[in-house]
């Protein structure tokens, strides 16, 4: 066999349209430019990594509870977590065929010494909006021109390869939405942006009823919106997505934040290595001083090699108590936490680890593909998920469709099987065709009942990655799978 090789996009992305993991959404009417609806393997795949992080983060630990909150918040979450008037990136527009840019990814790939001097800075002191040493509202505007002068010079269109672009302004990157009747001026909200900043609002309803004490985390599950001035790379970035986010609290006079900060982070290597993602591809990146997130104190970045590059997995945050303290002070409400061994009444610090699933689940795809050309010199398409996180764990065939005792029996057996496994029935095509489709939607395990088994209460067994087939007792499939799947 050959060794396994990197597949290309394009790979990935016809796999899964073919075999229903995730196809373009709406597209009878044409698409929705990066917008992916995940199909009958997707979004089983896509259930079992977001249930296999609830097991290993929240059920299997005493010191985590669920939260499962609203996606659009009174507005005012979004003014207190800074995500009103820092959450943007600077946007360009081709001139002549509307591209649009975001300015600093783009004087970056092009690397120049403008970038590695002064866009960090300009974007930040435009960002923030205040008068920074970069100085005032008409410095800032001179600087827009400046890059605007900058990105005509090096900066070639991707799409129409000109170099004619507006002056960059700052996008700001969520949905609005109207949230009224009457469509007053007073009922804009927002599709969040992230899950996290729930469990932060919702930080006292939570420590009062879940009876925690310091240390312990909020997990949760769901989706998040962001208006991406350049989304794509399949479902690598979305408008639409969602996200496992954790907000773990301790107490900083007791605890040195690097504790729970590297707990956390071995937790989270545990858990991408459980699911199936190639540590080997994955890369832990400090990120500096100036290019984190407003609300951050120290970032990791886990990395992944993507065909298109390494890019952001995950990540892991120290954020301080910056979100409890912008919310206390807009809010008026003590969101603390009392001591019981001092009385004291604490504001919590915070850890957090925050996955996107999409990306989670690419990566996964791409670890578990593989190529094969075998000994015979044909060849095969085959995913090696995990058995826990396959979406199918046994497929079931009667060796001829057209046998009715055969289909008899591999009915009931299938009938056993799937009360405690992942199972599929397949009476398509010959036994071949039917091991190769297997193969490529990654289950484990084919079962199939021949004429033998008539005879002798046997099954083949067929492993998904060695291709060895065994014969294994009807009576014993039931413990052998026990064993083999859980
Ligand atoms: N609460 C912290 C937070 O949201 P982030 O780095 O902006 O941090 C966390 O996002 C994770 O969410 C990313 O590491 C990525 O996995 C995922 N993510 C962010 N934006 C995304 C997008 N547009 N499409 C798909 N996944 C995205």
């Amino acid at each position: 066999m050959s060794e396994k090789n990197q597949p290309t996009m394009e790979e990935i992305v016809s796999l899964c349209k073919r075999r229903g993991f995730v196809f373009p959404s709406s597209e009878i009417y044409g698409g929705l430019a990066n917008a992916w609806d995940f199909g009958p393997y997707g979004s089983q795949l896509k259930k079992n990594i977001k249930d296999s992080w609830w097991r290993f983060f929240v059920e299997r630990r005493d010191d985590m509870v669920g939260l499962d909150a609203a996606i659009i918040m009174n507005p005012r979450t979004w003014e207190a977590s800074g995500h009103l008037s820092h959450f943007s990136d600077l946007k360009a527009e081709c001139k002549k065929c509307n591209e649009r840019i975001r300015v600093d990814q783009k004087l970056k790939d092009e690397d120049n010494a403008y970038f590695n001097d002064k866009v960090k800075n300009i974007n930040d002191a435009i960002r923030n909006g205040e008068k920074t040493a970069i100085g005032s509202e008409d410095e800032i505007d001179g600087i827009r021109k400046e890059m605007q002068i900058k990105l005509n010079e090096y900066c070639a269109c991707s799409k129409c390869g000109n170099k004619n672009w507006t002056v960059p302004e700052q996008f700001n990157l969520m949905f609005r939405i109207d949230y009224s009747l009457t469509g007053s001026e007073n009922s804009i909200a927002y599709l969040r942006p992230e899950t996290a900043q729930a469990m932060f609002v919702d930080f006292l309803n939570i420590s009062n009823t879940a009876r925690k004490k310091l240390p312990f985390g909020v997990a949760q599950i769901g989706k998040s919106f962001r208006n991406e001035i350049t989304p794509g790379n399949f479902i690598f970035r979305t408008r639409e997505f969602e996200q496992m986010e954790i907000e773990y609290f301790f107490d900083s006079k007791k605890s040195d934040w690097n504790i729970p900060f590297d707990g956390l982070r071995k937790d989270m290597e545990k858990w991408m290595d459980a699911v199936g993602i190639d540590m080997k591809k994955v890369h832990a990146v400090d990120i500096p001083d100036g290019e984190r997130a407003h609300y951050s104190q120290r970032t990791i970045d886990f990395e992944f090699e993507y065909p298109f590059g390494q890019k952001e997995l995950f990540g892991l945050a120290y954020r301080g108590d910056y979100d409890l303290s912008q919310h206390e002070n807009l809010s008026g409400e003590e969101l603390r936490i009392i001591d019981p061994e001092t009385n004291e009444k604490i504001r919590p610090h915070v850890i957090e680890p925050s996955l996107g699933v999409e990306r989670g689940l690419l990566s996964v795809l791409l670890s578990a593909f593989e190529n094969q050309v075998l000994e015979d010199g044909s060849s095969r398409t085959v995913l090696h998920f995990k058995p826990e996180i396959a979406p199918v764990q046994i497929a079931v065939f009667p060796l001829m469709k057209n046998k009715e005792e055969l289909v008899e029996k591999a009915k009931n057996i299938f009938e056993d099987l799937k009360q405690n496994f992942r199972c599929e029935f397949d009476d398509n095509g010959n036994v071949g065709k039917r091991y190769r489709r297997q193969d490529e939607i990654g289950t484990p395990f084919c079962v199939t009942v021949d004429f033998e088994s008539l005879e002798d209460g046997a099954v083949t067994v067929r492993d998904r990655d060695t291709m060895v087939q065994e014969r294994i007792k009807i009576a014993d499939l039931q413990k052998y799978f026990g064993e083999k799947l859980k």
